[in-house]
């Protein structure tokens, strides 16, 4: 096998643009039970922004606002609205690993960069993806800060109740019809990744719309990447609805995994967070399909958890409604018993709990 020339310890951090970070950041903190570790913004030499760093698990989102209105962030947030903007990639070298990916075609965003403070030095560097997304490459072997350069240490007045968040098990994007195969090859040439699994629109179409999905990989399996694009349908497609209120391509969902689907996502309830919702004839013959599993089926009907299984075992997931105002970017709660898959027998269930939501939204 040849040699990975993009080794990959995990995802770093995830980093969206928004229109209210101070907001957003406690949304984070009280309704997902993340931790505020760390600040910058004016009171820490920052002039022209707020970012606000929260974590729980090995799962750090950084939520950023413009001080200014005619600055890269805040166009961004007038044209997406909320969203992601960084999908940063944890390696042991951010030069090679700018280098090695330019060299094949990547478009730079950021050149490899040194920042250093009294906890030690990082290196980064970064290049674009679908849509303004970027992917940045973070080597933070010297380093014992709280999160990077320039970020100081923060916490809240507000002590965060963890509901066992523990990593980012996956990240969707979605991209325009015709598409999916150039990003694909884009995350294989450019990146090193391989292509791990494909659903076309027989897989997953409904009465009304369609999508296709290729999901590709990188070397050691720790970060994975769906790419979704629209497909032909009696009405509009779930991801063209994304795309128009996005303006673009964009990240479409993070799943975040959980040991305990059934504490995590009663918490996130009990906070406020809402879910898709999948009607309960859906549980009658659940377990025809799936098999046995070591939950209460009742629980997860209460908790409209869905259930799907593969060759290796099975696994319990939920989508969030969109966490911003336009029906764009989601999280997904996910718990793996052993399967490696993303739920292809949830699809039918799931996209027409989303086609109920577009419909209510007047977007069908
Ligand atoms: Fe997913």
């Amino acid at each position: 096998m040849a040699t990975d020339f993009l080794p990959i310890n995990g995802t770093d951090h995830i980093e969206f643009y928004v229109g209210n970070a101070k907001q957003s950041a406690l949304f984070y903190q009280y309704a997902f039970g993340f931790d505020l570790v760390a600040y910058a913004g004016p009171e820490t030499g920052v002039r022209d922004r707020a970012s606000y760093v929260l974590r729980q698990g090995k799962i750090t989102l950084v939520l950023t606002t413009s001080l200014q209105p005619d600055s890269e962030i805040s166009e961004h947030v007038r044209k997406h609205g909320d969203g992601v903007k960084v999908l940063a990639l944890w390696v042991d070298d951010a030069r090679k690993s700018f280098d090695e990916t330019v060299m094949r075609g990547a478009e730079i965003a950021r050149k490899p960069e040194v920042l250093t403070d009294e906890f030690g030095e990082v290196v980064i560097s970064s290049i674009k993806t679908y849509g303004e997304t970027i992917h940045t490459f973070v080597e933070r072997k010297n380093y014992k800060g709280p999160f990077l350069p320039g970020y100081k240490p923060r916490q809240s007045t507000y002590k965060a109740q963890p509901i066992g968040l523990k990593y980012v098990d996956h990240c969707v994007g979605n991209v325009e019809l015709g598409k999916m195969n150039t990003w694909v090859e884009f995350y294989e040439k450019v990146m090193g990744f391989s292509l791990l699994v494909t659903f076309d629109d027989k897989d997953i179409s409904t009465e009304y719309s369609a999508l296709m999905s290729k999901v590709v990989s990188n070397g050691n399996g720790y970060i994975k990447f769906p790419i979704n694009e629209p497909a032909q349908g009696k009405k509009k497609s779930q991801i063209e609805e994304y795309l128009d209120f996005y303006k673009g391509p964009g990240v479409q969902h993070i799943a975040i995994a959980t040991d305990d689907i059934i504490h995590t996502v009663g918490e996130l309830r009990r906070r406020g967070v809402e879910f898709l919702y999948v009607p309960e004839t859906y549980y009658e013959d659940v377990l025809d399909r799936v098999g046995k599993i070591n939950e209460s089926l009742e629980e997860l009907k209460k908790l409209n958890i869905l259930i799907d299984r593969d060759e290796e075992g099975y696994l319990l997931q939920i989508f969030t409604k969109p966490v911003q105002d336009r029906p764009t970017v989601f999280f997904e709660i996910i718990e793996r018993n052993g399967a490696k898959s993303f739920g292809k027998g949830n699809f039918k269930a799931l996209f027409e709990s989303i086609e109920r939501e577009q419909a209510l939204r007047g977007n069908l």
